[in-house]
């Protein structure tokens, strides 16, 4: 059956206090939204659109045409964002899961498990629920006497009895995708907020008899929105961890997962030992058998195998096999260091070719330059052709 993704994204974030658009905050070196977009890809969507009001600009630059874009000019609820991508939508056929571009930590397998769920239970909405001990802030999801979904109700438009609920709405949720926007006509913004909530539509459809599902999230982690810079720091932790755990399950050594910051698109092979207070940012690729660190900051490298690269700063370089670099040596963008060569002590190397076999042990500043094969540099300044 057809899938369609749907991430709602046109909200201010204000409460980050920031220049920078909220879904645009990296969690782990990648913009909230692009986690978000990934889980869907990985989800199987056919297609996705993002609800786009806020810093529209900055992100319909970042995600290009990987989504299709909808425009909310006026931020007037949850439910009012989805009916902006009526005219592009609403005649399609099959499935539509809808997701708030602040929720980074979504897996692709929860999505999936929502998805075959709410198949298998012929429901017209489920959603994705999680029950919390503390409840507050959260839409609560109502049900009758004999167990089944009724409505949400906000946080603020709770009674004393229904905020005691502990049943909650993640703002995840998976819809016929017709029946979403025929509901989404019979909405209005009389609440407290006074906006167009989405999740009235689960009320609407309820009363014309449709079923409603909820699915509670197994890890509920994976329900955290991003809203304010604390929270921000809770989602890059988690996500550290998983990047740490799945590198580790991989066959690579973290001596102090804690204490380690890898992006999640970075690759290491197996066997390569990565030590405390390693920073790997960026596309970096490192290969199998190296030695990284303590105390290493890389960015958008590739480094061969069987490399040690020791209390080092390494920026948009490639580095061949079984090349050492450090303790304390700079390579800077553009630079190639090929197999079999030692970048030493107190070392910088700018946009420069190192060819294999070649030393620069110590004290040395290379730019611009090509240093030929099994070259051995000492204590003076390089400049082109050696
Ligand atoms: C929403 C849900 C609530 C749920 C909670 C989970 C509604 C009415 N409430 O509340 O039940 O428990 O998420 O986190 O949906 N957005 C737009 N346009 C708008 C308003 C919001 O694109 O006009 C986007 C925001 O950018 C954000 C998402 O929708 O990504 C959620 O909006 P937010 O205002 O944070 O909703 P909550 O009050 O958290
Ligand atoms: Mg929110």
């Amino acid at each position: 059956m057809r899938l369609i993704g749907i991430v709602l994204a046109a909200g201010q974030g204000k409460r980050m206090k920031s220049s920078l658009y909220k879904v645009l905050h990296p969690v782990c070196g990648k913009p909230m939204i692009g986690h978000v977009v990934d889980a869907l890809e990985e989800a199987g969507v056919d297609k996705t659109m993002a609800i786009v009001g806020h810093g529209s600009d900055a992100v319909r630059a970042y995600l290009g045409n990987r989504v299709e874009y909808a425009l909310q000019e006026e931020q007037l609820g949850t439910g009012h964002a989805v009916m902006q991508a009526t005219d592009q939508l609403s005649n399609e056929e099959g499935m539509t899961i809808v997701v708030c571009g602040d929720t980074p930590l979504i897996r692709a397998t929860t999505l999936q498990t929502l998805a075959a769920y709410h198949q298998e239970h012929k429901a017209a909405c489920t959603i994705l629920s999680a029950k919390l001990g503390d409840p507050h802030g959260y839409g609560r999801i109502l049900r009758s006497d004999d167990g089944y979904v009724q409505r949400i109700v906000e946080q603020k438009d709770c009674s004393e009895e229904e905020e005691r609920i502990c049943e909650i709405n993640t703002g995840t949720y998976i819809f016929d995708n017709q029946k979403l926007f025929a509901a989404l006509s019979h909405i209005s913004n009389n609440n407290a907020q006074g906006e167009y909530y989405l999740t009235d539509v689960i009320g609407i459809l309820r009363q014309q008899d449709h079923l409603i599902e909820a699915l509670s999230v197994s890890d509920p982690e994976e329900s955290i929105g991003v809203n304010d810079r604390i929270a921000l720091a809770e989602a890059e932790r988690i996500m550290r961890r998983r990047i740490n755990h799945n590198l580790m399950l991989q066959g690579v050594t973290i001596v102090d997962p804690e204490h380690t910051y890898i992006a999640s698109d970075v690759t290491i092979g197996s066997d390569t030992i990565v030590h405390p207070g390693v920073v790997l940012e960026g596309t970096c690729q490192i290969g199998a058998n190296c030695v990284i660190g303590p105390n290493t900051h890389c960015s958008d490298v590739v480094i061969g195998d069987q490399c040690e690269v020791r209390q080092s700063v390494l920026t948009e370089a490639t580095v061949g096999a079984n090349v050492q670099v450090g303790p304390y040596a700079y390579v800077r963008p553009g630079t190639v260091v090929q197999d079999n060569v030692k970048v030493g002590a107190f070392v910088e190397i700018k946009n420069s070719t190192i060819n294999s076999g070649s030393k620069v042990p110590h004290l040395s500043y290379v730019g611009d330059a090509d240093v030929g094969k099994d070259v051995n540099i000492g204590l003076w300044h390089h400049h082109r052709q050696l």
